[in-house]
């Protein structure tokens, strides 16, 4: 079997990442406009002040979006934009951005997959605790419906939240990522399960009101694991220490899903944090853990595991020859075998790969085009596992591909490009990359070009 008839081929991108426009329309601040003007945080001092200024080529680039030939976006709506000071009055003119978008989506054959939450949490909550008050729930639930409210006779596909780890622990206990908070473990844990209590109670809200009957979901990411051989003793190894919490690390998707899925933190989990842990409230737990329809996952690539000594997890040394892409990350395309592989295997949800690709070193050449051989080679290998999924009988309903285009890559700054287009920051000039006219006719067939 290949891909089904109907499989998703699509593109994402987050608003703070490429809308720009900052001060238009009534925006409000949100906690990464703070961190950009914070010395030394941001590479090279960039900020997202004007990004590809998506705000205003929106136009244009759904256009590109429909010449690529895909069937959905993955698009985030700005909170601040819409609700400024992040609760109370509504700014009209944010949501008339959305609206428009929309329109052009769909006019253009797009289906919208939208996330409520990409990272660009209101300032103004941030004065008042943000994740660390118990209020958060609530506040993101309210914005969750004035946006539902809004979109859903048009928007059938939602995502509460994209990686709450990289916001919660990098966002919070790093300090690399806004807030730039570093933390000790029991706030850490305190703001992941309110991030937790926000998510179930934006997904009621939107099971509640949905004009249109609503597929919903979430987008996490963690550690992905990939046994080093076929062996069965290998294959347990790997299961084991993507989901096994052995000491104190918010990046195994157990700690985040479990509660989603099963209702409770694993056990383990509470073991190692132990009198951090979080305080959980009588009902927090029936709140987090409501029914999603689909497990969206971004993955990148994975750490390979073998089976050691009694059968114990052992990671690979990554010396042993992946390449790196421009963040330094390995290139692993079994990641898109094994990741949903296992995520299916436990939440037993269908699967969205909503995002996947790499940052590349690339520049206009003297042909004035992007050449970027090494993304067609990462995408084509990644896609071939995902293939090998498919055909062996995982659940995976589609594929967006990161980024439509060169964007602000968070504490990176402009420094890494992820586009499939190449942003000429300075002119937003937009010029598809070699690897845009190959994926195209992946899509094009779907995936038998591969
Ligand atoms: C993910 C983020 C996304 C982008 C890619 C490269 O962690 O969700 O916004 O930065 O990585």
């Amino acid at each position: 079997m290949s891909f089904p008839k109907n499989f998703v081929w699509g593109v994402a991108a987050a608003s703070y990442q490429i809308e720009g426009a900052v001060k238009a329309d009534g925006r409000g601040d949100s906690v990464w406009d703070m961190l950009c003007r914070k010395p030394g945080a941001i590479w090279s001092e960039q900020s997202g002040a004007e990004a590809c200024n998506h705000y205003r080529h929106y136009k244009q680039d759904v256009a590109l979006m429909k010449s690529l030939g895909v069937n959905a976006y993955r698009l985030s709506i700005a909170w601040p934009r819409v609700i400024p000071d992040g609760t109370g009055k509504v700014n009209a003119k944010g949501l008339a951005f959305y609206d428009k978008l929309i329109d052009e989506l769909l006019a253009a054959g797009i289906q919208p997959y939208v996330t409520l939450f990409h990272w660009d949490y209101p300032l103004a909550l941030y004065h008042r605790g943000g994740w660390l008050n118990r209020d958060s729930a609530d506040w993101f639930a309210d914005y969750t419906k004035v946006v539902v409210d809004k979109f859903s006779d048009r928007v059938k596909h939602w995502m509460t939240l994209n990686e709450p780890v990289c916001f919660t622990d990098l966002g919070h206990r790093t300090g690399a990522h806004a807030p730039g908070d570093k933390l000790a473990w029991a706030e850490v844990l305190r703001a992941a399960h309110n991030v937790l209590r926000a998510h179930g109670q934006a997904v009621q809200v939107i099971r509640a009101r949905a004009k249109a009957k609503p597929v919903v979901g979430w987008a996490p990411c963690g550690r992905t694991c990939i046994p080093a051989t076929d062996k069965p003793a290998d294959i347990k190894a790997a299961r084991q220490s993507m989901f096994q919490l052995t000491e104190r690390n918010l990046w195994l998707h157990s700690w985040w899903s479990d509660p989603i899925f099963f209702g409770h933190y694993p056990a383990d989990g509470l073991k190692v944090f132990g009198a951090d842990a979080p305080q959980v409230e009588p009902g927090d737990m029936r709140t987090i853990q409501q029914p999603l329809d689909f497990f969206g996952v971004n993955i990148y690539g994975g750490d390979t595991i073998r089976a050691g000594k009694n059968g114990q997890p052992e990671v690979v040394s990554p010396a042993t020859g992946h390449g790196l892409t421009g963040m330094d990350w390995q290139v692993t395309p079994a990641a898109l075998y094994w990741g949903p592989r296992f995520l299916q295997e436990r939440y037993k949800r269908p699967i969205y790969i909503t995002e996947n690709g790499m940052s590349g070193m690339d520049w206009i050449a003297l042909d004035g085009q992007v050449h970027d051989p090494q993304r067609i080679d990462f995408l084509h290998r990644y896609l071939l596992e995902l293939k090998r999924a498919v055909t062996d009988g995982i659940d995976i309903r589609g594929y967006f591909q990161w980024s439509v285009m060169d964007n602000f890559e968070w504490a990176y700054g402009y420094k890494q490009r992820f586009g499939l287009v190449y942003v000429d920051y300075p002119t937003q000039k937009r010029i598809p990359k070699d690897s845009f006219h190959w994926y195209r006719r992946v899509i094009e067939s779907n995936g038998a070009s591969l």
